[in-house]
């Protein structure tokens, strides 16, 4: 807990410990099996950010029985059910309340080898910072909520949050990478921010290497930003950098909470091409190097354009 990793880890005897996490959201697009896929990929996150492996999972469910049609909690529980099976898992059980707005996800249970356990927060000086899906999603689902959105964006986000960071996962135990965080509400910035925090290291991001979804920009310049994103980069004032050429639209962007985002891997400088290779094979969504672990007070980014 002390530097906010991502799942809780729990040694049995001999050479395996359980990884253990729980996550819920509340719906990001209208369709609910796409709620499903995207909550379920969300909650499964956090396992594979340690570099685990999961075995099953339960669901957690609020639903407003009485004002919306049962057939539609179907559809999420099946969206869900269908990205558990995807991951290799099962549900195997779960529970439900009556609750005047919707809430979906699950308590997942891993298993991993304790010697081989991802950390965010052993990242060492002169590592690579590599990022796996482009960021921006906050600002794009809560630009579906205003309806400013075309159909085609809002596949395309679907598609990118119901995406497991599977591969990236696998990815990053095979080359041995130093640390790793799934980059989710906190975002970019924020989950960078407790990686160095924890390493008592420091970071160089460059904006133009980052992948950014590009209607993130438009809704951004319209005033359209979510208020975690706002909150993350207030909460960032201190330990961020700005280069004068970073614009307060792209700053925000670097901050924007994720539902369901990539992760956000340290790696040794002489294994990163190594792992963008295995990233491109694994075709995850980005396998981008955004910048460097430097050394540095604790927690402090640099930010160049
Ligand atoms: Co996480
Ligand atoms: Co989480």
């Amino acid at each position: 807990m002390e530097t906010s990793d991502d799942a809780a880890v729990y040694q049995l005897d001999g050479g395996l410990a359980i990884v253990q996490t729980v996550d819920y959201i509340t719906p990001v697009v209208d369709d609910p099996y796409s709620c499903g896929l995207i909550a379920a990929a969300n909650s499964l996150s956090d396992i594979y950010a340690m570099g685990a492996r999961p075995l099953f999972a339960l669901n957690i469910v609020g639903f407003p029985v009485g004002s919306l049609p049962l057939n539609v909690l179907e559809e999420i529980l099946r969206g869900g059910a269908d990205k558990v099976r995807e991951a290799g898992a099962s549900i195997i059980g779960g529970h439900s309340i009556d609750d005047p707005e919707p809430k979906y996800g699950l308590v997942v249970t891993g298993v991993i080898d304790p010697a081989r356990i991802f950390r965010n927060s052993t990242a060492r000086t002169g590592d690579d910072l590599i990022l796996t899906k482009p960021i921006g999603l906050g600002i794009i689902t809560t630009g579906i909520k205003r309806e400013k959105v075309s159909q085609a964006t809002i596949d395309a986000a679907v598609r990118l949050m119901a995406t497991l960071n599977r591969g990236a996962s696998e990815a990053m135990v095979e080359v041995e990478a130093h640390a790793c965080t799934d980059v989710t509400g906190f975002g970019l910035l924020g989950h960078l921010h407790e990686m160095t925090r924890g390493a008592k290291v420091g970071a160089r991001v460059s904006l133009s290497k980052v992948p950014i979804i590009p209607d993130a920009w438009r809704l951004v310049r319209d005033g359209i930003c979510p208020g975690g994103t706002q909150r993350n980069h207030d909460a960032l004032r201190e330990a961020v950098v700005w280069d004068p050429g970073i614009s307060r639209e792209a700053q925000l962007i670097l901050c924007d909470a994720q539902t369901s985002g990539g992760l956000l891997i340290a790696v040794p400088k002489e294994r990163s091409a190594a792992l963008i290779q295995r990233l491109q094979d694994h075709q995850t969504p980005a396998a981008s190097v955004i910048g460097e672990i430097i050394e540095d007070p604790a927690g402090r980014i640099r930010l160049e354009p």
